[in-house]
């Protein structure tokens, strides 16, 4: 079989969009878009050019977008065009008929408020204070909302952008970017390598840059400038890294940029440019783990490209494998096994949540009628990255790293499902070896729920010192006679969640008291401090839980806590009255989880 003629390319059916990209499909769209902060609209058009064998049509997706117009070609006369489907979370087909040399659509469109992927913010909601933000947010189907597109991550494009926004503003986009301003507030953007849609992306706001190095830099508010360019003073030597074991990279530069907190993820791996949320600056280089990942998925993910999202995992699984790779090839070994460890916890937790679906707890997902976010669990990261853990110490380092390098040379800028995973992994690593077969195992990870049995990383050599000193402290030793000097973020964090279930007030006081954990100014052992403190009821926590989602509204920050405080009666009180003065602060991405746990039905 041949893994990557794209002349015969078909492409795979994607149950979560309504275009037929094997009838016609678009190739590269040139767009024209004015941003109006005023009416927090984005308004323009884009000429599609696209392929086709005398096609009836095309069909792209739109999701809470006005259409206004389109065109074929260099036509005057505006062209038909109807809507098919209107599905829940899908949104509708927009169908354009087509003559048989058609080569271009033209289409003008706008956005409306339910735009999804949008997230306006005032000035209070910036760091500056002084100036309004625009961000977007398009994976996994919400690119659809700001832009027309045949929104399936197996339909590439390569795309230019025309973008006016106002003078004072600098507007970014996943492509080559500006590094200042300019006084005609237009802006132009061309991205040369063929992307999807969910990696299509657009920020605005008051943005300075700072060189990282030759190739990396990073785009902040200038009031957070300095302190984002210490934290990411490494990026440079992680892309060193990656481009040893995994070959090219193939982006050009690599830059970041630092939003405001109402971010609804921890990063989004952007080509070209990460977008990241400023509670990973922890003023210490300590969670860069997150920037090891995001720039990972510039092989897994953006050159390789999951086919459809029930195949998310083959996104998720590597990057979380490469990102680790990374972490130790510039820490060592002892600090990709507390990550490795930390990520099994966290799986675990997963599988117990998840007992009662198990068919979510497969690699390979069937998420057809269903919203693709469903399938962003632990499962798709951790137990894709265990599996590919797995692989490697059956086959040795040397010849998993010879597998993955050939598979990302061979598949680049192409979509992979699972099934020609499954055939690649086959022919390249097994290779007629019976009795690899048997312990590779692979139709048990991808197609069964669980974890095979026996499975588990090597427990992280760092963490039996926190284990032992978490057994002083239940044996009587008063915490701050504990040996916790040097300890880093993913010590303190073992420590965090290996506490004992049911811990006195008393107790809460004394950890707090000699650790300082509410006042925390890193926002991952303050989250899971205040998780805690939500379950024994430690009140003195409260104003700083309060602030904390108020701030922030990375999702994977609030989940657990509002769910904490929803346990109880008068948690619930308190969740529903922080959630009303929160919920103007968070992206679509977080209320559409959060408003059916919090708004009250009347
Ligand atoms: N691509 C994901 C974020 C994502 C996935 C957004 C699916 C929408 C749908 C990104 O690379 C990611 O995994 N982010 C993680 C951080 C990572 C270190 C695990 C996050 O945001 O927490
Ligand atoms: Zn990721």
């Amino acid at each position: 079989m041949d893994f990557n003629n794209n002349q015969a390319y078909t492409f795979s059916k994607d149950p979560h969009s309504f275009s037929n990209p094997n009838l016609a499909h678009v190739h590269h769209v040139d767009w024209d878009l004015k941003v109006d902060f005023d009416q927090k609209k984005i308004s323009g058009s884009g000429v599609y050019h696209i392929r086709h064998q005398q096609a009836p049509e095309i069909v792209l997706d739109v999701h809470h977008l006005r259409i206004i117009c389109a065109w074929l070609d260099d036509e005057e006369q505006p062209e038909e065009f109807t809507f098919r489907g209107e599905k829940p979370f899908l949104g509708q087909g927009l169908q354009i008929p087509l003559k048989p040399g058609t080569q271009k659509i033209r289409l003008a469109f706008e956005t409306t408020p339910a735009s999804g992927a949008l997230q306006w913010l005032e000035p209070e909601q910036t760091a500056g204070k002084t100036e309004t933000f625009l961000f977007t947010q398009s994976q996994a189907i919400l690119a659809r909302t700001w832009l027309p597109c045949q929104d399936s991550p197996s339909v590439r494009f390569t795309y230019t952008a025309r973008v006016q926004v106002p003078p004072n503003l600098l507007p970014l986009m996943s492509a080559d970017n500006p590094q200042e301003k300019n006084n005609s507030g237009t802006y132009f953007f061309r991205m040369d390598q063929p992307i999807p849609s969910y990696l299509l992306s657009l920020a605005i706001g008051d943005l300075a840059f700072a060189p990282l190095g030759e190739r990396c830099g990073v785009y902040a508010e200038p009031s957070s400038l300095e302190a984002a360019a210490y934290e990411f003073a490494e990026t440079e030597q992680m892309l060193l890294a990656a481009k040893n074991l995994y070959g090219p990279y193939r982006w050009g530069r690599y830059d970041l940029l630092v939003l405001p907190p109402s971010f609804p993820f921890g990063g989004m791996e952007n080509p070209k440019l990460t977008f990241a949320t400023p509670t990973i600056i922890a003023g210490d280089r300590s969670l860069t783990s997150l920037v090891a990942h995001e720039l990972a998925h510039s092989w897994s993910g953006n050159l390789v490209t999951n086919a459809t999202w029930n195949d998310f995992w083959l996104n998720e699984g590597f990057t979380v494998y490469f990102e680790r790779r990374i972490m130790e090839a510039l820490y060592g070994q002892d600090y990709a096994q507390m990550l490795h460890w930390l990520g099994y916890q966290d799986l675990r937790h997963t599988l117990e949540e998840l007992s009662a679906k198990p068919q979510d707890t497969c690699l390979k997902l069937n998420l057809e009628n269903r919203d693709p976010d469903e399938g962003l669990t632990e499962i798709a990261y951790e137990k894709g990255n265990l599996f590919l853990c797995r692989l490697e110490a059956l086959v040795g380092r040397a010849r998993f790293d010879a597998f993955v390098n050939k598979y990302f040379s061979t598949f680049q800028f192409t979509s992979m499902d699972t099934a020609r995973f499954e055939q690649f992994l086959e022919k390249e690593l097994v290779n007629g070896d019976e009795e690899l077969k048997q312990k590779v195992n692979a139709s048990a990870w991808i197609h069964s729920p669980g974890i095979p049995e026996g499975i588990a990383p090597q427990k992280a050599r760092l963490f039996e010192k926190v284990a032992a000193e978490l057994q002083r402290w239940e044996t009587g030793t008063l915490a701050r006679q504990l040996a916790t000097h040097n300890w880093s973020t993913h010590e303190w964090l073992y420590f965090l969640s290996n506490l004992p279930k049911n811990l006195s007030l008393t107790q809460m006081q004394e950890l707090d008291e000699a650790f300082g954990f509410t006042a925390s100014g890193n926002a991952e052992i303050q989250a899971e401090w205040l998780r805690h403190s939500i379950r024994h009821g430690y009140k003195e926590a409260y104003p700083a839980l309060e602030a904390f989602l108020v701030r922030v509204g990375r999702r994977k920050f609030l989940l657990p806590l509002y769910k904490a405080l929803l346990e109880t009666e008068e948690g619930t009180g308190l969740a529903r009255e922080i959630y009303r003065k929160a919920r103007p602060n968070y992206h679509s991405v977080s209320t559409s989880s959060l408003d059916a746990l919090l708004l009250q039905t009347p």
